[in-house]
């Protein structure tokens, strides 16, 4: 690719641009980007000239020769891109703030990926994803379709289910997050832990953790249970400590989504109080996008602001360089990335997508077999992978008793006559973004 790389990136005007665009920057040597393309809609075309006027400038502040183009014509984005990033919100953060504050009427958990909001993310972003591989399968059919749209694990079953298409890798900063508590709490760069990641994206366990090569498990869960210290989290998820017996008996690292499973009624209760006083995670974070585009506004400004750190998916757009330069390099390094299964968790399907360590080659990702999941983590991982397949089945079909029935066997919805209540009042408030439930 001597002509330098084309990258489309579809949600340009989200504020996690800039650290794509840093990411890019510091990797230029080895990923010679000649254009980015960066595409939104109409309503966010506000917001993506002033993402794109920060990219411009730290780009120019790095006196690299990167095209970047702004666009609401995703098609002229796509033709012969080699790369395509997608990081888009259907219905934006009003949408979301409905996914968290509806099912805590009815006594369950409102999250932006997990529960009744996980899947009505999946409702509306699913049938775009697919819109999106249409257009790649004309206008750029040997591209790579990295995503980090949430529900990213969804998404990517849904993509491997549902379409023909198979260069796709889903991504999520949650591992990475993970490494760094991990190095955090012990004191330690994080270059010298290395973990074995195995599960579904927001449903991903550290299986075993290594601090210089040497297997370290044991001697840092008790580190973990035995100090009052965080037991590690993102931004957006209460740090709600685990108790020590049942890490120990777990011998396996949590994500911070496990909270939501493990940790369901105290997580509620955190919910509600916060939606009674400073508001969900969405109202919170509609507050610092507005200081955040502010701040993106300053044409002194060059470089991506320290307080995009308070996103909680900061280090996403970071994993995501990475993993390009990774598959354009043919590094055969080892990263945690959405992927088919094929095999490296016996317990899930072969054809199935998974969170797991892969090898990253310019063939793409190669999961790293691990056997199977513990025992003790199997069943919850199989529930939500069976919850994410009939998710994507009701995004594609618009059929209203399928999606009842993702609702229903979601495990953080208590009955059927709640779901149903719950499925009822959301397919309203969402009607807009929901063309297949017509
Ligand atoms: C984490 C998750 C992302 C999620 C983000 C929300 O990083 O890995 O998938 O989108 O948190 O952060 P926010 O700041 O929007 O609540």
């Amino acid at each position: 690719m001597s002509k330098g790389i084309k990258i489309a990136t579809i949600g340009g005007g989200s504020s996690y641009t800039p650290e794509l665009v840093e990411g890019f920057i510091k990797r230029y040597e080895s990923l010679p980007i000649r254009e980015l393309w960066l595409v939104d809609i109409p309503e966010g075309e506000e917001k993506l000239n002033i993402v794109g006027g920060l990219a411009k400038r730290m780009i120019k502040e790095a006196g690299l020769p990167i095209k970047v183009h702004l666009t609401l014509d995703r098609r002229e984005a796509l033709k012969d891109a080699d790369f395509v990033t997608t990081q888009f919100r259907v219905g934006l953060l009003e949408a979301r703030a409905k996914d968290e504050r509806i099912p805590l009427k009815y006594g369950v958990i409102g999250q932006e990926t997990n529960g009744p909001g996980g899947l009505f993310k999946g409702l509306r972003t699913i049938p775009v994803i697919l819109d999106i591989i249409k257009d790649m399968e004309e206008l750029c059919p040997n591209a790579w379709l990295i995503n980090f749209t949430n529900p990213a694990g969804m998404v990517t079953e849904a993509v491997l289910r549902h379409s023909n298409w198979r260069k796709i890798v889903g991504l999520c900063n949650v591992p990475v997050g993970i490494k760094m508590g991990i190095a955090d709490q012990l004191g330690v760069e994080v270059e010298r832990i290395h973990v074995d990641f195995a599960g579904l994206n927001h449903m991903v366990y550290g299986l075993n953790i290594y601090l210089d090569g040497e297997l370290y498990t044991d001697q840092y869960i008790d580190h973990l249970t035995s100090s009052d210290g965080s037991s590690g989290t993102m931004r957006n998820i209460a740090d709600l400590k685990w108790e020590p017996d049942f890490i120990k008996a777990l011998r396996a690292i949590p994500c911070p989504y496990h909270r939501y499973y493990y940790k369901t009624d105290e997580m509620f209760a955190e919910e509600k109080k916060a939606a009674d006083t400073e508001g969900t995670r969405a109202e919170v974070v509609k507050k610092l996008e507005k200081e955040l585009f502010e701040l993106y506004k300053d044409q002194a400004l060059s470089i991506k602001p320290p307080q995009l750190e308070q996103r909680g998916g900061a280090y996403y757009s970071d994993a995501a360089c990475n993993l390009i330069d990774s598959i354009y390099n043919d590094r055969k390094d080892i990263q945690p990335v959405n992927t088919m299964n094929n095999g490296a968790i016996a317990s899930i399907p072969d054809e199935s997508a998974v969170e797991i360590n892969s090898v990253i080659t310019k063939d793409g990702p190669k999961p790293i077999a691990i056997g199977d999941l513990p025992v003790a983590t199997r069943g919850l991982v199989q529930q939500i992978k069976s919850f994410e397949r009939v998710a994507a089945e009701a995004a594609v079909t618009g059929d209203y008793q399928t999606a009842l029935l993702a609702m229903t066997i979601n495990p953080l919805v208590p009955s059927d006559s709640v779901a149903k209540e719950i499925l009822d009042e959301m397919l309203v408030a969402h009607k807009e973004h929901l063309p297949q439930f017509l």
